[in-house]
């Protein structure tokens, strides 16, 4: 096989950039190593910033999300039994987040490939990038069943998540990493219940974080901090409820709805940026670069303005022989990377406690809380953050 644009990866960021190109006539093909079932079980966080809608919706997949989606003009810190409202709306100059889950964004970017028949391979196993430096002949190389296939193309870009094949074909003296692991996970819940408050909470507690999220008026999606060594298998549905109640003020905690989990899993905390995001004819894009604690809810809208930035690149270079874009892709979609880290960071540190926390940190962590609820300037920056820094 030939085409222009070779993506490694069938998550939402691989999807997005190659519906994008094929609205501009730039040939792509998407090699996914999972079945699109797989791909569509996974749950992941559901907070949709300005700049990832008005993205969907250029890539013709916005109709479901502008339907279903909820417009969400702000949310709470809930500390010391009580509850802040930070008011979205007011501190960004009308702007809203969306509350769409990312396993519908995955959904509704595979119906639209399937409409304009793009190329997406599934299962496809042991890609391989062969040649990222030359200017003549990059390719890569994958296996479906004994059949070893290749496609040339003009670049690759990798969007094959954390634990993908691309970020590793850089050569080792040349990627920079770092990172930072948090001593907590969060343990989710998706329940078929009515969601306990119709905007999200973040709840601050002695006993850990907690969050009260939701994907529509009937589904729920709950999140509790726990100790890296806790497994799943140790939590029934009946002491998860239980937790997140002792975590809530007790104003919320008596109108929780429990129900069966339908989903409940546990993620670490996390924070990781790869540096650069090119090595050659290969653009890193979204989780393959960088993940951020979903704290923030920072992970997927980071990974849309990679694909912002690529997606001008390209463009750039297919229609106009442009490459401004290509060499300064890396440096633009880092500066803003940068940024949602320390977002993530700062959000984490605020709310998490952390075990054998020093009295000072103790403090500062109760002071930072304090000064943000007393300061509509703290709560400004928060906003600005949480609906998305411009691209
Ligand atoms: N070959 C082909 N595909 C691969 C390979 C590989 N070697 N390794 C991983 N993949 C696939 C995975 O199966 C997955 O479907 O790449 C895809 C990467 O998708 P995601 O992990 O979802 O990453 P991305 O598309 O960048 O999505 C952004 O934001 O909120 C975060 O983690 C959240 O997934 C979300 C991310
Ligand atoms: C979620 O709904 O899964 C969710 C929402 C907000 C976050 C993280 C996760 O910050």
């Amino acid at each position: 096989m030939k085409t222009s644009v070779c993506i490694v990866g069938g998550g939402p960021s691989g999807l997005l950039l190659s519906q994008l190109l094929h609205l501009q006539g730039i040939e792509t093909v998407v090699l996914e190593r999972q079945s699109r079932e797989y791909v569509l079980s996974r749950i992941r966080a559901g907070v949709l910033e300005r700049g990832f809608a008005a993205l969907m919706r250029q890539a013709q997949c916005g109709e479901r999300m502008d339907r279903e989606g909820e417009v969400h003009d702000g949310f709470f810190i809930a500390h010391g039994g009580q509850q802040h409202r930070i008011d979205l709306h007011k501190f960004s100059g009308g702007s809203s987040v969306l509350v769409y889950g990312q396993t519908e964004v995955t959904r509704d970017l595979y119906a639209a490939r399937d409409l304009l028949q793009g190329v997406v391979v599934h299962n496809a196993e042991d890609v391989q990038l062969h040649d990222l430096k030359s200017s003549t002949g990059t390719y890569v190389t994958y296996r479906q069943g004994d059949e070893t296939l290749r496609i040339d193309c003009d670049y690759v870009v990798g969007a094959d998540g954390f634990h993908g094949v691309s970020r590793k074909s850089i050569p080792r003296d040349v990627l920079r990493e770092y990172e930072k692991v948090y001593p907590f996970g969060w343990l989710g819940v998706l329940s078929r219940t009515k969601p306990v408050s119709p905007e999200l909470i973040y709840a601050r507690h002695a006993r850990g974080f907690a969050l009260c999220s939701l994907r529509s008026q009937v589904l729920s999606r709950y999140y509790i901090q726990v100790p890296l060594t806790d497994r799943v298998e140790d939590w029934s549905d009946a002491a998860f409820w239980d937790e997140l109640q002792r975590r809530l003020p007790s104003s919320i905690a008596g109108q929780l709805v429990t129900g069966p989990s339908i989903e409940k899993s546990i993620a670490p905390l996390r924070s990781y940026v790869a540096e650069p995001m090119r090595y050659g004819n290969l653009f890193l894009a979204g989780d393959a670069a960088h993940i951020v604690p979903p704290t923030g809810a920072r992970g997927l809208n980071t990974a849309g303005s990679d694909v912002h930035y690529l997606y001008q690149a390209l463009v750039a270079h297919y229609r106009k022989g442009d490459d401004t874009g290509l060499d300064r892709y890396s440096e633009q979609a880092l500066a803003r990377v940068w940024k949602a880290q320390r977002f993530s960071w700062w959000m984490t540190n605020l709310l998490h406690t952390y075990p054998d926390q020093p009295a000072y940190d103790q403090q500062l962590q109760a002071t930072e809380l304090a000064y943000l609820f007393s300061s509509e300037k703290a709560q400004a920056a928060l906003v600005e953050n949480y609906v998305g820094l411009p691209y």
